[in-house]
């Protein structure tokens, strides 16, 4: 199991680095639809990002969003040669620690529900597809260990 560092990010500071590697849990990350997630954390409020580091490289990132209604994990994404190493679950357990006892929930696709899910995530399949995929809503407690 990796042991990353976990830092947050300032968006404006931000390295390019950072955001190419968000940009992989982007549907068609165009450099204008790029500019704009970028935007959407510079300007919402409760919205937030973490790096997590490992061997001084980046190898994670998450954002997410809080709000009365919980915290909504927007954007999660793992250097593709350094998956199933526990880096997205200790990007999790990094929201879960800023937001102890909150809800924590993301939309996600077919292809990471099952990462949520091993999370103890409760996923439900949102009505809308997006081509052949279905969407799911994944939700969980902070307060719960998984
Ligand atoms: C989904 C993603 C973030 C997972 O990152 P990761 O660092 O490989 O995940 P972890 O190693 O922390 O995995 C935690 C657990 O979930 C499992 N898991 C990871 N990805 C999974 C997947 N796609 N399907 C099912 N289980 C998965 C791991 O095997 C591990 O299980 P364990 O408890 O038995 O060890 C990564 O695959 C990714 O960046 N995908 C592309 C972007 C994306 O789809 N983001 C999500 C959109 S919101």
């Amino acid at each position: 199991m990796a042991s990353c560092e976990l830092l947050a990010v300032v968006v404006s500071a931000g390295p390019s680095e950072f955001w190419d590697l968000l940009s992989l849990s982007v549907g068609y990350p165009t450099p204008e639809k790029m500019a704009r997630v970028r935007q959407g954390y510079r300007e919402a409020l409760g919205c937030g990002l973490i790096a997590a580091v490992l061997d001084g490289c980046l190898v994670g990132a998450i954002g997410y969003q809080d709000s009365a209604g919980g915290v909504e994990v927007k954007h999660l994404a793992v250097r593709p040669d350094k998956r199933h190493s526990g880096i997205a679950r200790a990007l999790i357990q990094g929201v879960i620690a800023t937001f102890p006892g909150k809800v924590l929930f993301a939309e996600t696709h077919d292809g990471a529900v099952g990462f949520y899910n091993r999370l103890g995530f409760q996923s439900k399949p949102l009505p809308r597809k997006l081509g052949s995929e279905t969407r799911w809503k994944c939700r969980r407690q902070t307060n719960v260990e998984k």
